[in-house]
């Protein structure tokens, strides 16, 4: 059981159980499989880790966004040991199960959307994007499938070629599947487009509407598929009204929109889902991470009809929505919903916002501060009127924390980015220590 209430190293890092676990790891697991820090955890609660040497660190990354209702939450924990007695997995799709009817009657009641909606569940981010497509190619009768540059969407092949950063996501894997095209992304820091917002008209979702008559035909889109918040590829935070601009011109041109989830979702931007502060209700949606509190479970949640597409047999596999994962998933939206989690993520996003502007001033490597809810990232250059990305100042700021207790992990197609993604449980104290020690440590590098 972890007692202590804040980091605490007790050995040199990687203490020794860490390090001889490391050797076993790289003679059985394979070098692609990346890991940012070379401890090994033990056990979690909340916000804090614990590995096998005994050392304590504050969780700046959640399990990248998995763990915003906290690590092992006690009902959660109870609701997987009660369920496991009875029923671990009959499948769906052979014998049902009330578990999967509940949790689907619960997405459709909390994502934005007042039309007839329907769900169905797979296994990871990826799975759902994978089956989002699905649905919207086999309802719409196209196959075009437009996403946005600086995208990710997860590791397999739709995914991949869904998403952008070719090293490593990409690199010496293609070819990817077709009829797929990118527009710019919103990322007003770095502007693709060359312009500075409002002056800028949203040139970036213009394009689409251009591109639809110069590149490809409406008559061969079937979606756009958008991250409301981009995730991997920099924390990048649209324009107010970005999304239901493109919004607008995808359903003029009778293309669906998906709304990608996977990371913004369950209360992370101080919203249950990011979609609801950009007011746009979105076709169908991929949800998967902290919709379970790590058990692993995605959903496509759509509107009726579009859901209605795929005929009998034509989507489903053999683990979607597993009972396990099913009352995890039901229980941690209770806690959500019962602590607020939204309001929390918001005042989180605003202890790390105000600290971190404020030190604007004082390092001058600091280019971008950004953030919705507790989704906040620090943009770092070598000089502020050239922009030119700093990456080489990531991992000494990274490597500093992690020696003070403090698990903060990078993100950006330019490698120049903290994120800041913390479990939105994490107490002030802690938060408290989590910005002292990230201060210290932009002054060490
Ligand atoms: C927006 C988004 N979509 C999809 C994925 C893929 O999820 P998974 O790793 O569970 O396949 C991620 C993962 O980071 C993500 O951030």
């Amino acid at each position: 059981m972890i007692t202590e209430k804040n980091a605490k190293i007790v050995t040199a890092l990687p203490g020794p159980k860490s390090k001889e676990l490391a050797e076993r790891k790289d003679k059985c697991v394979p070098p692609g499989i990346g890991i940012a820090f070379d401890i090994y955890a033990a056990e979690a609660k909340d916000a804090l880790i614990k590995d096998v040497d005994g050392n304590v660190f504050i969780d700046v990354a959640a399990a990248i966004g998995v763990q915003n209702a906290g690590h092992c939450d006690e009902e959660v924990v109870a609701a997987i040991k009660e369920q496991a007695e009875k029923l671990i997995h009959p499948c769906f799709q052979v014998v049902p199960y009330e578990a999967y009817i509940d949790l689907a009657e619960k997405l459709i009641e909390i994502t934005p959307g007042s039309y007839e909606k329907t769900v169905y569940f797979a296994n990871s981010g990826a799975e759902a994007v994978e089956n989002a497509v699905k649905v919207a190619r086999r309802f719409t009768g196209k196959q075009g499938i437009i996403s946005l540059e600086a995208a990710f969407h997860g590791r397999t092949y739709m995914a991949m070629g869904l998403t952008s950063k070719v090293k490593p996501y990409k690199y010496g894997m293609g070819p990817f599947p077709g009829e797929l095209y990118k527009i710019p992304s919103p990322y007003c820091y770095r502007c693709p487009m060359g312009g500075t917002y409002p002056g800028c008209g949203l040139a970036c979702v213009e394009r689409l509407a251009y591109l639809l008559k110069s590149e490809y035909c409406e008559d061969n889109i079937a979606a756009v598929i958008a991250e409301p918040v981009q995730g991997e590829g920099g924390f990048i935070i649209p324009p107010k009204d970005y999304l239901k601009t493109l919004h607008t011109i995808c359903k003029e041109h009778n293309i669906l929109l998906i709304a990608d989830e996977v990371q913004t979702g369950f209360c992370r931007t101080g919203k249950m889902f990011a979609c609801e502060g950009f007011e746009v209700e979105p076709d169908i949606m991929t949800l998967s991470k902290s919709i379970a509190a790590g058990m692993p479970i995605s959903a496509v949640v759509g509107r009726k009809e579009v859901m209605a597409g795929p005929q009998k047999g034509e989507i489903g596999g053999t683990y979607g929505g597993n009972p396990l994962a099913c009352v995890a998933s039901l229980r941690t939206i209770k806690k959500m919903q019962e602590l607020k989690l939204d309001e929390r993520a918001a005042k989180l996003g605003n202890m790390i916002l105000t600290k971190v502007n404020a030190m604007k001033d004082k390092y001058s490597v600091i280019g971008d501060v950004r953030g919705i809810g507790a989704m906040a990232a620090v943009e770092f250059v070598k000089d502020r009127e050239t922009k030119e990305p700093n990456k080489e100042i990531i991992s000494k700021i990274t490597k500093y924390a992690y020696h003070k207790g403090v698990l903060i992990i990078s993100a950006g197609l330019l490698g120049n980015i903290i994120r800041f993604l913390p479990p939105l449980v994490m107490t002030e104290d802690q938060m408290n220590y989590v910005l002292e020690v990230f201060e210290e440590a932009v002054a060490n590098a």
